[in-house]
């Protein structure tokens, strides 16, 4: 008998009362369901329980609940002190520790208790619902319900599905987060499911550019931030998140995946490791230093002083944008067929590096400097020098462009700068997940904008830069490094190619 979420007498267990599964049984209790809270250490469900209670009455105070909502919620949390009380429970949610083994037992205890309908629903983040399933009477009634901490908050929930589970499995509990407030998201069940599978570009690919010598970590945090438009950088977020957390991800999908090139780790990553340069834990060893709580902040240079050399605007790549912003900034810049003898060269490369734009153009590579037009260039600009650029046309490019007080971030040679490589990749993630049949585009987008807190999901952000562009840009980075990582995903190439939306599904 399929699971009905509507019902008004449901019942759910949770299992592990730690920082999830507290969080877990608060949205539950919240939503009108009856909770049953197990725990092995003594005294941690009712600590949970505790937790819950002041977690309903702060809400209460802040007038976000009424207070009756507040005590009715609390009083359908109960304690069991052992696992035979949950036989009646239509629902279970393991939020154990995470150890497959002994998800494995405890899944194996369960079904000697509960009814052969009830749903095994497992919190895991990183190991296969698959797996966990696979020695279970009735693999059909196993899934994954992967929220995200902390879970009040962070309202979606991966509902995945293992090799055995039964379509009904998915759809009830899909339907059991709608009630409980959340978005869920149907995930296959596959390394990383949609969230921390999305996530693998943004932090690989800036330790790729770090690892270059292309940018400075901060410099790579303050495009993606002010010119990408993310809430915060790759580096401030392995910093908040903890180096050892984060790399341990990056080799586990890296190798679940067989050794993926997309998603290949970083050295400079497990160099940092090793050293214990693990970020806020560690007090003043992270990427940033931190004093406070707070980081503290690296200051940037000061624009040079306006040079007065004649410049010179390609009409290439992203060139109209890019003329109409020096023509505001220089309303004597030239835009024509060859640049002037002494004129600084800029170019709007696509995906290009400077030096290849520079050739490509035939322009004097000592006095071409390019700009990235992809992003917004109304909070940071980014320019790029090829290794001739001379120090004096750099200077004169930077105090040009940081003349009406936009800030300039000022770069190695690079295909595709800093945001249209990270962007790129992102978008190319997010198609191959789409290819892979692991979730809808559409769950891909909500699952990435409500998990990771991008600026767009991966597809929408693919389709307002343009499917084309994106494919340009990752055939320049394939084109220039030879590396597999940047091959692009068929997905990505045949909507490019017919000029469709990456969100449009298989007919
Ligand atoms: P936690 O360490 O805060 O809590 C785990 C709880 O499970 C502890 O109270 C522990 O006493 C209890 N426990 C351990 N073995 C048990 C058993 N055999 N039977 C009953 N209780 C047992 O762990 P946390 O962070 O809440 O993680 C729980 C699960 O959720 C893990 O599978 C983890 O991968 C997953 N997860 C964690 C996220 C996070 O950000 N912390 C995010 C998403 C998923």
């Amino acid at each position: 008998m399929p699971l009905d979420a509507t019902r008004q007498d449901l019942s759910l267990a949770v299992i592990g009362t730690g920082v999830m599964g507290r969080g877990i049984a608060q949205i539950a209790a919240q939503a009108g369901i009856r909770v049953v809270l197990y725990d092995t250490r003594s005294g941690a469900a009712p600590a949970a329980r505790d937790y819950v209670a002041q977690m309903l009455s702060r809400l209460a105070e802040k007038g976000r609940l009424a207070p009756d909502a507040a005590k009715a919620a609390l009083d359908r949390i109960e304690i069991a002190n052992v696992l035979e009380r949950l036989d009646a429970c239509d629902v279970v949610v393991e939020a154990i520790v995470e150890d497959l083994a002994a998800k494995r037992e405890l899944f194996g205890h369960l079904e000697g208790i509960v009814s052969p309908e009830c749903v095994l629903a497992t919190n895991t983040s990183s190991l296969q619902v698959t797996a966990i399933a696979a020695e279970c009477r009735h693999p059909e009634r196993v899934a994954g319900f992967h929220f995200f901490n902390p879970v009040p908050l962070m309202k979606v929930v991966e509902v995945i599905d293992g090799v055995m589970t039964a379509p009904w499995v998915g759809e009830a509990l899909a339907a059991l987060a709608g009630r409980m407030g959340h978005t869920p998201v149907r995930a296959k069940d596959t390394p990383g499911f949609i969230v921390n599978h999305a996530g693998r570009a943004y932090g690989t690919e800036a330790f790729q550019i770090l690892r270059e010598g292309i940018a400075e970590f901060h410099q790579i945090d303050r495009v993606l931030r002010e010119a990408a438009g993310f809430r915060m950088g790759p580096f401030e977020l392995l910093d908040l998140t903890g180096l050892d957390v984060s790399h341990a991800v990056m080799e586990s999908i890296y190798n679940q995946y067989y050794q993926e090139p997309r998603y290949r780790p970083s050295p400079i990553a497990a160099l940092r490791v090793m050293a214990g340069l693990l970020g806020r834990k560690s007090g003043d060893r992270g990427f940033y230093r931190y004093s406070g709580g707070k980081a503290e902040p690296i200051p940037e240079p000061p624009p040079p002083p306006p040079a007065d050399v004649p410049v010179w605007v390609s009409g290439e790549g992203l060139g109209p944008a890019l003329v109409d912003l020096v023509a505001k900034l220089d309303p004597r810049a030239r835009s024509g067929a060859k640049p002037d003898e002494r004129a600084l060269c800029l170019v709007a490369p696509l995906g290009k590096d400077t030096t290849t734009a520079a050739l490509a153009e035939g322009l004097d590579p000592t006095r071409t400097v390019a700009v990235d037009c992809l992003p917004g260039l109304a909070k940071r600009r980014t320019l790029m020098t090829t290794p001739l650029t001379s120090p004096a046309m750099r200077d004169a490019a930077h105090a040009l462009f940081a003349k009406d007080g936009v800030p300039v971030t000022v770069i190695h040679d690079s295909p595709g700068f800093i945001a249209q490589r990270v962007i790129a990749q992102i978008v190319n993630i997010g198609c191959d997940i789409a290819q892979q049949r692991i979730a809808t585009p559409q769950d891909i987008d909500r699952a990435v904008t409500l998990g990771l807190g991008y600026p767009a999901g991966p597809l929408t952000w693919g389709d307002t830069v343009g499917p084309a562009r994106i494919l340009a840009i990752l055939g320049e980075l394939f084109d220039f490094y030879q590396d597999p990582r940047y091959r692009p995903s068929p997905w990505l190439k045949r909507r490019a190619r017919l000029g469709v939306s990456l969100l449009a599904p298989e007919q």
